[in-house]
């Protein structure tokens, strides 16, 4: 009788096991080749700060912070939380280390787990994993374009078809105050109607109300003023020239009045990336501008933009279209040691294998042939290499090749050159 598990992974969380694993690093590797293309430099951040950074540059009135914060006092009572996103931390750290000079731009990527206390469900987790890029120092239009660009490089290098490009201009704090006046006595006609939270919207956050996901909200704000008719003229200038930017780049895209993003710190371009394959958790990434973030969090005015995805999102669309993670890391040859004599012999050869850089496994414990052999199959080794008193005697080694079942002997000097060409 098995034994019932002492202990789980918490709620919301899970184990990236190793028929997953190389998934991961399949889109981490992918993910590092468009930053390099790109000229993006990684930074690491610490898994933890200090709970007022997100709270200021977050927003107070955000879900994320007012909801799904994971909190906590350490042993000389300062209050830190897990970090919810990487934008803040990162502006912290270029303002504390002092990384953005003046006139020029830092193009900083990053990854790494996030925390967010939400219902869980497919695609929404508490701890999850996210990809994101920076760029800091521009405000130019075509660095708003120029990020856009390499998410939607990004997505479709991993061959993901059935997604859709997201964009709008949310203005500045200038555009807000007559916008959300507007939206203020647009959706108060409505109040009744509205869920609790919306309810809270209209006086803390009217943009919110926009993108609300309860429906009988979104069937009122289908008729919402827009924002496009509310920008002022910079604004709405530097909008239509990312859209020319993006023509230029012959990126699809479609404007979206309704994303207005869930944090506050954004003004100007915001975008997503929707699997369209899915109904709900189908954001696949999102960012925008935050051209205030750096005064907020004590910094020089520094213009920035950036976007983040989630991992778990991206490996749910590749699994859904059946697309490729690259090969299950397998070894490339699988040593079968028959007899005492062979053993010597045979660590001598798997250390001189694995100094090659070739990929070798084996089992001493398991001391039939048949067993060794079984082993080899289930580790999907292309070669079973077969070391005996025989191949000891005339310096030779039997190699079979497991996709095959051809099987030849031939000179041990000969191995490596083998195992290298094939
Ligand atoms: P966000 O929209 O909150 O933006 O998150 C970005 C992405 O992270 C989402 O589109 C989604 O793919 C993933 N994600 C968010 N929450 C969860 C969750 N609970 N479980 C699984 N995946 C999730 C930000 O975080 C901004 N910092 C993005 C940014 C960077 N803006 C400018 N620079």
């Amino acid at each position: 009788m098995s034994k019932a598990n002492l202990y789980k992974a918490p709620r919301g969380t899970f184990d990236i096991l190793p028929g997953q694993s190389y998934k991961w690093q399949w889109i981490t590797e992918k993910f590092r080749e468009i930053a390099s293309v790109f000229n993006y430099r990684e930074i690491v951040t610490p898994i933890f700060e200090v709970v007022d950074l997100f709270e200021r540059s977050v927003g107070s009135t955000t879900d994320i912070v007012e909801k799904e914060m994971y909190i906590f006092t350490d042993r000389k009572d300062r209050v830190f939380a897990l970090r919810p996103e990487g934008t803040a931390p990162v502006v912290r750290s270029t303002i504390e280390n002092h990384l953005q000079k003046d006139g020029n731009i830092s193009k900083l990527f990053y990854l790494g787990p996030m925390f967010r206390y939400d219902r869980p469900q497919k695609g929404r987790y508490r701890q999850f994993y996210q990809y994101g890029i920076e760029l800091i120092g521009s405000r130019h239009p075509y660095n708003d374009a120029e990020v856009i660009w390499f998410a939607d490089m990004f997505v479709r290098n991993l061959g993901i078809k059935d997604f859709c490009l997201e964009i709008n201009s949310i203005g500045c704090p200038k555009c807000s105050i007559e916008y959300d006046k507007v939206l203020v006595s647009f959706f108060s006609k409505y109040k009744p109607d509205l869920c609790p939270d919306c309810h809270n919207r209209i006086a803390t956050n009217p943009k919110r109300l926009l993108d609300c996901k309860v429906s009988k909200c979104r069937t009122i704000a289908k008729d919402a003023p827009l924002i496009l008719d509310y920008l002022d003229q910079e604004c709405d200038y530097h909008f239509k020239n990312v859209c020319s930017y993006l023509d230029y780049l012959n990126i699809k895209y479609d404007i979206n009045p309704f994303i207005v993003r869930g944090l506050d710190y954004y003004n100007r371009t915001a975008f997503e990336i929707t699997d369209t394959s899915r109904k709900t958790q189908n954001a696949l990434l999102g960012g925008g501008r935050y051209d205030g973030l750096f005064a907020t969090l004590g910094g020089s005015d520094t213009p920035a933009i950036g976007f983040a995805g989630g991992f778990e999102r991206l490996i749910g669309a590749m699994e859904q279209n059946n697309l490729c993670f690259g090969n299950e890391p397998a070894p490339d040859a699988y040593l079968i040691i028959i007899g005492d004599r062979a053993v010597p012999e045979g660590l001598k050869l798997i250390m001189e294998l694995r100094d090659k850089g070739i990929k070798t496994e084996y089992n001493i414990e398991k001391n039939s042939l048949k067993a060794q052999m079984k082993a080899a199959a289930n580790s999907k080794a292309r070669y079973a290499l077969m070391l005996g008193d025989d191949e000891i005697d005339t310096k030779t080694i039997t190699i079979k090749d497991l996709d095959k079942g051809i099987q030849n002997t031939y000179p041990q000097e000969y191995l490596i050159t083998f195992l290298i060409k094939s």
